[in-house]
């Protein structure tokens, strides 16, 4: 197992029983996003895809905040003035894990929003595959109370979970919601209280860790993929994922299943994973 320890400045990582706990760790300044962070997070997510150790990646903020969002001091004021391909640097780090690399990520990933989430950081709470959230937590596009409209994918990753109306309107007032609220509207998958967020966070990684990865892997990216893909493309592809997921799975995991069900009778797919 890889150790993770004193190795960055402004984020934690601890690897404990398969699960990776990626922090966000600037808990003075409510984990909002540096481009010194941008670039240890890329580090970071490029370790653990690495770190056998490692089966599902959790992503949560040290103290109060989840995160607020982008650094108003460090990412917008101290680039201001900075030549153009600084500034471009800059914003193509914190593209390069908040949702290039997480999108897509190897690894099943889970958000775990324990506090405040605002504007920038719901590019890597949607980006992460799966989200549970504090009943608590205080979510927000902040953006407009501050002259700015939302950049990076924060319009795009609420377009794709809450859907138009809603999201028009959190850009346009600037209107906080609650955890609850947003497992309302389907921007993480369940809110509960904050302090059951953890066990149910392990709840729900233990259960990805019994799955196949590879096929797991399979199943995420062509499901994410497949959002922006044609009726036809997406016929072709997600059968190219099939047939490339059982190449790669070594476990041969659905002649196994398939055996388990049909010829043993020893589960039933529709309720339960087969014996691995
Ligand atoms: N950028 C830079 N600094 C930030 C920050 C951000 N996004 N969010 C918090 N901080 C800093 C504060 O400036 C303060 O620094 P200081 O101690 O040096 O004065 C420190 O973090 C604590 O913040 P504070 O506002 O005192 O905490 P709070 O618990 O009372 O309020 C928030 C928490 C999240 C409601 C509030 O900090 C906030 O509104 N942050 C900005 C959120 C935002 O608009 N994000 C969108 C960016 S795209």
């Amino acid at each position: 197992m890889a150790s993770y320890k004193d190795r960055w400045d402004t984020i934690k990582v601890l690897v404990e029983d398969g699960i990776a706990w990626l922090y966000f760790n600037r808990p003075d300044k409510r984990n909002c996003m540096s481009p010194t962070m941008n670039k240890e997070m890329l580090e970071a997510l490029e370790a653990l895809e690495l770190d056998a150790a490692a089966g599902v990646v959790v992503l949560t903020g040290e103290g109060a905040a989840w995160s607020a969002g982008m650094d108003l001091k460090e990412y917008f004021r101290e680039t201001d003035g900075q030549p153009e391909v600084v500034q471009e640097r800059v914003r193509r780090d914190a593209s390069t894990w908040q949702w290039r690399l997480l999108r897509t990520y190897s690894k099943p990933t889970i958000a775990m929003v324990n506090g405040w989430c605002f504007g920038g950081a719901f590019s890597p709470l949607v980006a992460c595959d799966l989200a549970i959230a504090a009943d608590q937590a205080v979510f927000g596009l902040s953006e407009i109370n501050w002259g700015i409209p939302p950049g990076n994918l924060v319009s795009k990753a609420l377009a794709d979970t809450i859907g138009h109306r809603k999201a028009l309107h959190y850009i346009m007032t600037g209107d906080t919601f609650t955890g609850a609220e947003a497992a309302e509207m389907g921007l993480v998958n369940k809110a509960v209280p904050l302090d059951a967020l953890r066990d149910e966070t392990i709840a729900l990684a233990n259960k990805l860790l019994k799955k196949n990865e590879v096929v797991l892997r399979a199943a995420k990216i062509g499901f994410k993929r497949c959002r922006e893909l044609t009726w036809e493309q997406n016929e072709d592809y997600l059968y190219a994922k099939l047939d490339q997921a059982a190449y790669r799975d070594r476990e041969g995991s659905r002649e196994k299943g398939m055996k388990q069900f049909l010829d043993d009778k020893s589960f039933k797919p529709g309720l339960a994973s087969f014996k691995r």
